[in-house]
């Protein structure tokens, strides 16, 4: 399975942290934002991984993460995002890397505490289709929620008023291939973005989703400075190593 870290957009909620460099290279307690999802992903086993990144300050990643030594790896791979028109959108560039693969793709803000390696070992078996990462939250109104019912997601909704659960949808994704043709035909969301919630609902509507509970805590650095802080003291408290 291919991995795809999204470290695109342009971070304005973070101003003006942001303005003179990029959202993920901002500090998480000890280390860049970046580091993590790209550990989270080589302890889940991925080791072909590609960072999409975007925005003003690109070459800060290459000057950061060169080939990827420090993580144990022999090679990373970059991509360039122009603009900001969404998740989706940044990961329709990762196209002629996945190829014919299975993919899972990581948002560059998004923390976790244990290892995911069990849904990638999962999807592995899987033959077609997406799954997702659920994890309850106290107030899931800045997410993706997740609608489940016997075992099956039956929708998502991006950033309800009224959420109908608890059950976030985190920033790791896992596809196979048809997706790129599913982006293909997405059309803008009222924010004017591609949005990766409607990808994930059309494999929903073709029956082809699966999900499982995210282990350990999970946290979104790049929603606020307040995000930012809480993950940051989360990683101080706890550690966040995905070694189990
Ligand atoms: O954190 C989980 C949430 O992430 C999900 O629950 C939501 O369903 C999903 O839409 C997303 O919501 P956010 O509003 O938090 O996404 P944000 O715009 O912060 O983008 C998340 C990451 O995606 C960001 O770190 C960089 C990457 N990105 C984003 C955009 C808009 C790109 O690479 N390119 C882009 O154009």
């Amino acid at each position: 399975m291919k991995g795809v870290i999204l470290a695109g957009g342009l971070g304005t909620r973070l101003r003006p942290l942001t303005k003179i460099t990029n959202k993920h290279l901002l500090p998480i307690y000890d280390k860049p934002m970046i580091y993590y999802p790209i550990e989270a992903m080589v302890n889940a086993g991925i080791e072909d991984i590609l960072i999409v990144c975007g925005g003003n300050h690109a070459g800060e990643f290459l000057r950061l993460l060169g080939n990827g030594k420090e993580f144990g790896l022999p090679h990373l791979n970059y991509t360039y995002q122009e603009g900001e028109a969404g998740i989706a959108d940044a990961l329709s560039l990762t196209r002629y890397f996945v190829g014919d693969d299975k993919v899972a793709v990581m948002l560059g803000d998004n923390l976790i505490e244990k290892n995911f390696k069990q849904a990638v070992d999962d999807f592995e078996k899987q033959e077609r289709g997406a799954k997702i990462l659920l994890k309850e939250v106290p107030n899931p109104k800045p997410y993706g929620v997740a609608e489940v019912k016997d075992g099956q997601v039956l929708g998502i909704e991006e950033k309800p008023e009224n959420p109908k659960s608890n059950l976030a949808v985190i920033g790791i994704y896992m596809y196979d291939a048809n997706v790129f043709k599913i982006v293909e035909k997405l059309e803008p969301s009222a924010r004017g973005e591609l949005e990766i919630t409607d990808v994930n609902n059309a494999y929903i509507q073709r029956g082809e989703m699966t999900y499982s509970i995210l282990d350990g805590w999970w946290g979104d650095a790049g929603e606020s400075f307040e995000s930012m802080m809480e993950v940051s003291n989360l990683v101080y408290q706890t550690g966040a190593n995905h070694k189990s």
